[in-house]
């Protein structure tokens, strides 16, 4: 009985093309046309306790598919201008498959020789648009944010952290596990903080935000005061830095000492690919370097054992080029122009402010935000806070949307003709 079983297992991690055969159709199955609402399922139709036995794969696939993949929010889809969460590429998921596959761990050199390599190289390709000269892969901006601020805790002793109050939460969070001081600093009217030059700024790291959260909004990034560490969050805006028409609102960047963003965000990535990269990162990664007995390389930063995210970006670029990036990144930008436009022509709307990065916030006049949001079928909408007023916002992360199918989604959840 038991020797029976042993080949069935180990079929199970050979290549089965029927299976992924299978897959592909439920996932192309999937996708809602555009004039249809998307199906609305509350729960999941799974047990609710873990199954004694197993069933058959295709037939799991099936369960799981009407479970998760026809109900899932549709990112690619007309639609869509919501989240900071695109659509990722074919080229992308492919290499994701290929990379679940292998599931190489960069922590160990012989586990991933290739992967550490790949690692290296596309840190190596990136670095320089945003004048560092190196830096590793972490799984988002989070981290990307808390490991940029103990470099400077490590390096220079910081003890504060002054950031605008529009800056994201993981800002708070680094300082609450680094044990530094949190300086919450007012911005301008739009959202943008420009440190003041009149302050001390000894022991401080200036934290700022090209792209933040709720607006898209930069701070400023040049003629910045004297400060013992500059870190930029480019968590969205970075990959701006990649467009041949819009790289100079990043202008300044190549002063900090570190710069972080996120690849699964305006790069088009599956989640966990982001990058934290320094102007010095010997002296970084010296600074946050572990050995340990069953280690042959040293661990740097916070991530044990890593991924390699950089497969799908290596396929991604490989596959576009910078220019095929560019011109994603200004189509994207376009949309979201397109939009901007669409709500300034209408009297019963208003635009928050101008739409620099890809994100407008905007909301009908007579109408609550978050009414409209909850009745879109076939389209989707965030939200956001400002000032205590809920808005509408709308990112543009989508190669597919269709600003004009979204705005008219939105005319009539709102009721206006
Ligand atoms: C400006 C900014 N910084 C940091 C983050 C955190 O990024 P992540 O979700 O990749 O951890 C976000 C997420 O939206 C963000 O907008």
């Amino acid at each position: 009985m038991q020797k029976a079983e042993i080949p069935s297992i180990h079929q199970e991690h050979q290549v089965d093309r029927n299976l992924v055969e299978h897959a592909l159709d439920l996932l192309e199955a999937s996708r809602t046309p555009r004039d249809e609402p998307v199906p609305l399922k509350e729960g999941l139709e799974l047990p609710e306790v873990m199954p004694e036995s197993g069933i058959e794969a295709k037939k799991m696939l099936d369960e799981l598919a009407s479970s998760v993949l026809e109900t899932s929010a549709q990112l690619h889809h007309p639609g869509f201008m919501a989240h900071m969460d695109p659509p990722t590429p074919s080229v992308a998921w492919v290499a994701s498959f290929w990379q679940a596959a292998l599931n190489q761990n960069l922590l160990h050199p012989d586990v991933a020789p290739k992967a550490r390599f790949l690692s290296e190289r596309l840190v190596s390709w990136i670095a320089p648009f945003f004048g560092m000269d190196g830096g590793h892969f972490v799984p988002g901006s989070t981290v990307s944010n808390l490991t940029a601020l103990w470099a400077a805790r490590e390096i220079k002793g910081v003890k504060k952290v002054a950031a605008s109050k529009m800056a994201h939460l993981s800002v708070r969070k680094a300082a609450d596990i680094l044990g530094l001081e949190y300086l919450a600093m007012d911005s301008d009217p739009l959202h943008q903080w420009h440190p003041d030059s009149d302050s001390d700024w000894t022991d401080t790291a200036l934290f700022l935000t090209a792209g933040t959260v709720a607006t898209g909004a930069i701070d400023h990034l040049k003629s910045l005061p004297s400060a013992p560490w500059v870190h930029v969050d480019a968590a969205w805006a970075g990959p701006l830095r990649f467009s041949n028409q819009y790289a100079s609102l990043l202008d300044g960047v190549e002063n900090a000492d570190s710069v972080g963003f996120s690849a699964h965000k305006w790069m088009y990535q599956p989640k966990g690919a982001a990058l934290v990269l320094f102007r010095d990162s010997e002296t970084a990664h010296q600074a946050m370097s572990y050995g340990g007995g069953y280690l042959s390389a040293p661990n740097i930063g916070l991530i044990g054992s890593a991924p390699a995210s950089a497969l799908p970006l290596a396929a991604t670029l490989l596959h576009w080029g910078r220019s095929g990036l560019s011109d994603h990144l200004n189509a994207d930008m376009n949309k979201a122009e397109q939009l901007a436009s669409l709500i300034e022509e209408h009297p019963d709307f208003e635009i928050w402010g101008p739409c620099r990065t890809g994100i407008v916030v905007w909301k009908p006049k007579h109408f609550p935000a978050a009414e409209v949001r909850s009745r879109l079928k076939k389209a989707w909408v965030s939200l956001t806070q400002i000032d205590n007023e809920t808005w509408l916002r709308s990112v543009a992360a989508n190669p597919g949307a269709d600003p004009e199918f979204v705005f008219q989604q939105v005319l009539e959840a709102a009721n206006i003709r």
